[in-house]
């Protein structure tokens, strides 16, 4: 096909029609079973029937509004996403990129209005993702993001995964925050294991500096809390989030404590689109079910079964999977093939997974996916790697 798109993705010639549920169904009836959602946005699968009905009955009252007014679907999630959480206030925007963006700004002006205007770095994760925009790309210190978009804007420290001494090397009288993925999505399925994320908030308490977490793809129950610091004992300064949060409508929300805020005053911040009345009554629902910890609980169980069968399918072909990686269904297959080969044959096969660094198979199924459907993917997993392990021995 000519296509006349900016050629940002390369992407797999397959076009989908509709989705339903777990299911992403191509125009001649094809069905796929889609443990991508969309990368971790189609929380609640395809077409879901609580979030087209919310969606058609917002749609019929008001789309857009600017911020200059009150949006009561908006007030509606930030009271919500407070009550869930260690925030007093949240900003909405469109992505997970602004979402970052706005921590960032937070960060920096929180020390501006404190008079410290020389506190502006973020210490990072070298090799971590947290989207495409100068800042953030910055953030993440990747050389294969930032190759061709220099200079790099300033201010970002990144620091390799897992070496504890360098994070606290890196502190200095300019250092303003620490900002992670708790659990590094693009960047592996790396887990920041609990402690570690307690030693981060210990430190950062130690030097008088923010927590940041980045929760645009482990929030949103992802790993089987609301957000996945709830799984330690601490709690960040900031945290942003996006992705699952509109079940596939887009928004993103910074979360914010009333301390931290004090630098943000009217005009200092903002988006247009931010908060729009559609994305926030789309995601009051979203929110609403996935924060049920009946929900949560059964979203825990079924996600430990697949962890469980993984490691069974790993054991079974030692010879091209190394390790299963991640939490919840924010899960990782680290292979001993190139993972484009594995991700091709499943697809053939009718499942949709999506690589990450480290030749990593990422697994991402919608929240509420049921039993049957995991099932019939452990299977496809199964046939898929035995095919492929065979042909490697
Ligand atoms: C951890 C993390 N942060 C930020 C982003 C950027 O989100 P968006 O693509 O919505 O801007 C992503 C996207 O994959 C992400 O995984």
């Amino acid at each position: 096909m000519n296509s006349y798109i900016l050629p940002t993705y390369n992407r797999a010639k397959l076009s989908f029609h509709k989705g339903k549920g777990s299911y992403l169904i191509t125009k001649k009836g094809k069905k796929y079973l889609d443990f991508t959602s969309g990368i971790a946005v189609t929380s609640l699968g395809h077409s879901n029937n609580d979030l087209i009905k919310v969606l058609y009955h917002q749609s019929k009252k008001l789309w857009h509004c600017s911020n200059a007014y009150e949006i009561l679907e908006q007030e509606k999630l930030a009271k919500k996403l407070v009550n869930l959480t260690f925030a007093d206030f949240v900003f909405f925007c469109n992505s997970g990129a602004e979402a970052v963006e706005a921590a960032i700004k937070i960060a920096r002006a929180y020390y501006q209005i404190k008079k410290k205007k020389n506190k502006y770095k973020i210490i990072t994760i070298k090799g971590s993702f947290h989207g495409r925009t100068l800042a953030t790309i910055a953030a993440s210190g990747q050389e294969k993001l930032l190759n061709g978009f220099k200079p790099v804007v300033e201010g970002f420290t990144p620091v390799l995964f897992g070496d504890h001494q360098a994070i606290e090397k890196a502190i200095d009288n300019k250092t303003a925050g620490i900002m992670v993925e708790p659990i590094l999505g693009e960047s592996g399925i790396k887990k920041i294991p609990i402690e570690c994320l307690e030693g981060l908030r210990k430190i950062c308490n130690k030097k008088k500096i923010l927590l940041i977490f980045d929760e645009v793809q482990c929030g949103i129950g992802r790993t089987g809390k609301l957000f996945n610091y709830q799984w330690s004992k601490i709690k960040p300064d900031i945290l942003a989030t996006a992705k699952g949060l509109g079940g596939g409508f887009p928004i993103g929300a910074c979360l914010v404590t009333k301390q931290i805020a004090q630098g943000i005053n009217f005009g200092s911040h903002g988006s247009t689109f931010g908060g729009n009345p559609l994305a926030c009554a789309v995601a009051n629902v979203v929110l609403d079910i996935i924060s049920k910890k009946k929900f949560l609980k059964e979203l825990n169980s079924k996600a430990s079964f697949l962890y469980n069968e993984l490691e069974k399918i790993k054991k079974e072909n030692l010879n091209i999977i190394e390790e299963i990686r991640g939490q919840g269904f924010l899960l990782g297959i680290k292979c001993n093939i190139n993972n484009s080969i594995l991700i091709k044959a499943l697809r053939t096969n009718g499942l949709l997974v999506i690589s990450a660094s480290e030749n990593i198979i990422r697994l991402l199924p919608p929240l509420n996916i049921n039993k049957k459907e995991i099932i019939e993917a452990i299977k496809i997993l199964k046939q898929t790697f035995k095919k492929l392990s065979l042909g490697k021995k």
